[in-house]
């Protein structure tokens, strides 16, 4: 079963083609990143024009490197939402008219559960019952999964996502965008020695990164000028109290419900720091997809909608974007 999946939720136009749900035989993605930077942040109707330029040649792409022609395509998977709408548009109506075109089954595929089918794109393969850490630039969510398409929320930010703290955290120190690798970038062997509240939130599943980010903000100009050196200290301080509060909150979560495994997704996934606290602190077995499979790709998408076809849920050529889609669990009635 092959399937042709498409992304185009953020500023990653993104097409790939899997084979049963984890085998990528091309996973091409064409990052906007260069261009927001200018700007700090994501621009949405720059990212839309851009994705319009930008998914025939990757589509096209995508279809080459695997060897693929329409005749080999089973179904086309396309993320209808979460996300920007202007963006959603673009994948959307190309996914449709592929399909309409090809006579194909069209799958709509829920952003959020895309990332957690990274973990499927590997040798080891998840087992249910598992809990799923998401942290993207949008949402941080415990999520506890006990079948394919079967989830219950558990927690969930109640103000900044992980990925958005990392981003304006880095705003604060004067570092790049996207904020999450450049403050890995500069923490990197450094020993954080700066005090920073952790919001624990214990008797909840829930987060919080606000009060961190304005501790930072504090911290940042009580200072005047910035050294380098301090810098270094503030990012890494500043990571290390992300990733102490996603990782502890998780694995006391996990150890609660009895859950077998920890699945990590979404780009703040991709930080080593991150990785290695569970390393170093997670009694239960994890996994975390590769860095290219933790941010935003299509590969993730396909993978997804491979077991939303098992289950035949497929989507009319009516399709359209849900820009505030909110979490998997909704996602389960849209078919
Ligand atoms: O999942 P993703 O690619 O897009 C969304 O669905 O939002 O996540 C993007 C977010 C950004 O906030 C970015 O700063 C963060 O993930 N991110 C990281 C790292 N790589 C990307 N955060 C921490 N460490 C990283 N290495
Ligand atoms: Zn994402």
């Amino acid at each position: 079963m092959r399937i042709l999946g498409i992304e185009t939720s953020c500023d990653e136009t993104a097409v790939a083609v899997v084979e049963d749900g984890t085998e990528i035989l091309s996973n091409v993605v064409a990052s906007q990143v260069d261009i927001h930077a200018r700007y700090g942040g994501i621009v949405p109707e720059v990212a839309s024009r851009q994705h319009m330029l930008t998914i025939l040649p990757v589509l096209e792409r995508a279809m080459s490197q695997a060897k693929t022609g329409w005749q080999d395509v089973d179904a086309i998977a396309i993320t209808f939402g979460p996300g920007l709408s202007g963006s959603l548009l673009v994948g959307v109506n190309v996914a449709k008219a592929s399909a309409l075109a090809q006579g194909l089954p069209l799958i709509g595929v829920n952003h959020l559960e895309a990332h957690i089918y990274a973990n499927w794109l590997d040798d080891n393969q998840p087992l249910f019952p598992c809990l799923c850490l998401i942290v993207s630039g949008g949402h941080s969510d415990l999520v506890l999964m006990t079948g394919h398409g079967e989830y219950e929320k558990i927690g969930r930010t109640r103000d900044d996502a992980a990925g958005e703290a990392f981003d304006k955290g880095a705003r604060i120190l004067g570092l790049g965008y996207p904020g999450g690798p450049a403050i890995e970038a500069v923490a990197k062997n450094v020993v954080p020695s700066l005090s920073l509240p952790r919001a624990w939130l214990r008797s909840t599943d829930d987060f919080s990164f606000s009060g961190l980010k304005t501790a930072l903000l504090h911290l940042v100009e009580g200072r005047g000028s910035l050294d380098v050196a301090w810098v270094a200290d503030a990012a890494a301080s500043f990571q290390q109290a992300i990733v102490e509060v996603l990782a502890t909150k998780a694995i006391v979560a996990a150890e609660r419900l009895g859950v077998r495994q920890i699945l990590l997704s979404g780009g703040v996934a991709a930080n080593t720091a991150l990785a290695g606290y569970f390393a170093s602190n997670c009694p239960l077995p994890f996994l975390i997809p590769r860095p290219g499979l933790c941010t935003d790709n299509a590969a993730m998408v396909a993978a997804c909608a491979y077991y939303r076809l098992q289950a035949g849920m497929v989507d009319g050529y009516g399709l359209d974007v849900v820009p505030s889609l909110s979490d998997v669990v909704p996602s389960l009635s849209l078919s």
